[in-house]
């Protein structure tokens, strides 16, 4: 009779122990996914590319060609391109295959686009996945670590005394590493270029067969749109797709910035091709 409570007060044991040891092993390897890989990643990597969208990427590989920048096409003092111009985009995945800064197609609203990738991620506008929400944080390219918000990040003048008066006086600088960038659950939601898959990916773009370039091509996009959003998804009070406030921008800086001209002009455009006369701008 005791012996065969003890056997079984000794099997009830090592039952224990297992159990510990399962519980031990769950928190463990919970524990070293520490860094999960980023919603980008995830996206690029688990969303299914249709034989459609392979063909696509085929022509458009295909068709691509690589554009060189002609850094001496100059005539001094006009259009150099500043050092920090080149710099911006630098960290960034996307430019080791576009062109830094990317848009050209677009002759209306190309140097605006170009303009903003100083300070906004490509994928603030080009990753814009339905029902999921990010949040918005100032991002540093150079550490990877988020911002404290604070109206400094922002090009807009703090208060009226900070807007230069004359072209010689000094404007505030801003730092062209630093971007609005989207987060999801708090983790950076996107890769830059010293990532592996990003580093991997280049690779292929460079050395890799046709197939290859085509394959990558389509995993790379698949989280992403072919267009950003229309001006006024920023420029507007009603909803804006960035909370401008929690950015670090004061009440001046974000009326100035919803209310901008330029962007509310940018409505007008209904179509493509479209022409807007200059003096129908005071209409
Ligand atoms: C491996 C090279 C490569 C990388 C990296 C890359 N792209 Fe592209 N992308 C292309 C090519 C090739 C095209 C086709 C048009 C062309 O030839 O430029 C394209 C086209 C596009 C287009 C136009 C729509 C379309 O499908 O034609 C957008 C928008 C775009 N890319 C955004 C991005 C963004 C944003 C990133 C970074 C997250 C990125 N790309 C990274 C190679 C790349
Ligand atoms: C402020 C929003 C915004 C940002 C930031 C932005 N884009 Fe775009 N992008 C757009 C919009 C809008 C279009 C569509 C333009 C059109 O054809 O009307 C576009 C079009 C493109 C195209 C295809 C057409 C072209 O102009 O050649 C490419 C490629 C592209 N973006 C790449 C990028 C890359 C790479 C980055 C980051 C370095 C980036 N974009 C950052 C809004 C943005
Ligand atoms: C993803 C959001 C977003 C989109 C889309 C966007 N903007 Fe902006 N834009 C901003 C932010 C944020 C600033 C302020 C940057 C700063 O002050 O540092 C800004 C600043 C500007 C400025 C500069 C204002 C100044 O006085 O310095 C102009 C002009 C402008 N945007 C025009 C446009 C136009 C035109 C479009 C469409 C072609 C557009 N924006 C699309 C977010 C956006």
């Amino acid at each position: 009779m005791a012996l065969e409570q003890s056997q079984k007060m000794i099997k009830k044991g090592s039952n224990m122990r297992k159990l510990v040891f399962m519980i031990l092993c769950f928190c463990l390897l919970g524990g070293t996914t520490v860094h999960a890989e980023s919603y980008y990643l995830q996206a690029a990597k688990s969303i299914e590319i249709s034989a459609e969208k392979l063909q696509k990427s085929r022509d458009k590989v295909k068709e691509h060609k690589d554009i060189k920048v002609l850094d001496e096409l100059e005539i001094p003092p006009f259009h150099k391109r500043d050092e920090w111009e080149k710099d911006s985009l630098s960290k960034t995945f996307c430019t080791g295959c576009h062109l830094s800064p990317p848009h050209t197609k677009n002759l209306r609203s190309r140097a605006f686009l170009n303009m903003h990738t100083e300070f906004i991620a490509c994928e603030t506008c080009h990753m814009r996945p339905e029902n999921v929400t990010f949040t918005y944080q100032w991002l540093d390219y150079r550490t990877k670590q988020v911002l404290t918000p604070s109206v400094a990040l922002f090009r807009q003048a703090i208060n009226k005394d900070d807007i230069p008066k004359r072209a010689e006086e000094k404007v505030r600088k801003t730092d062209v590493m630093d971007k609005i960038a989207p987060f999801y659950k708090n983790e950076m939601a996107l890769i830059l270029r010293d990532h592996d898959f990003a580093k991997e990916s280049l690779n292929i773009w460079k050395e890799g067969g046709f197939e290859d370039k085509v394959t990558r091509r389509a995993k790379i996009h698949a989280p992403l749109k072919e267009k950003g959003p229309e001006c006024k998804v920023c420029h507007q009070t009603e909803e804006p797709l960035l909370d401008l406030k929690a950015l670090g921008a004061n009440k001046k800086q974000v009326k100035r910035m919803q209310t901008h001209i330029i962007p509310q002009f940018f409505k007008r455009y209904t179509e493509d091709d479209q022409k807007i006369r200059i003096n129908s701008l005071l209409k």
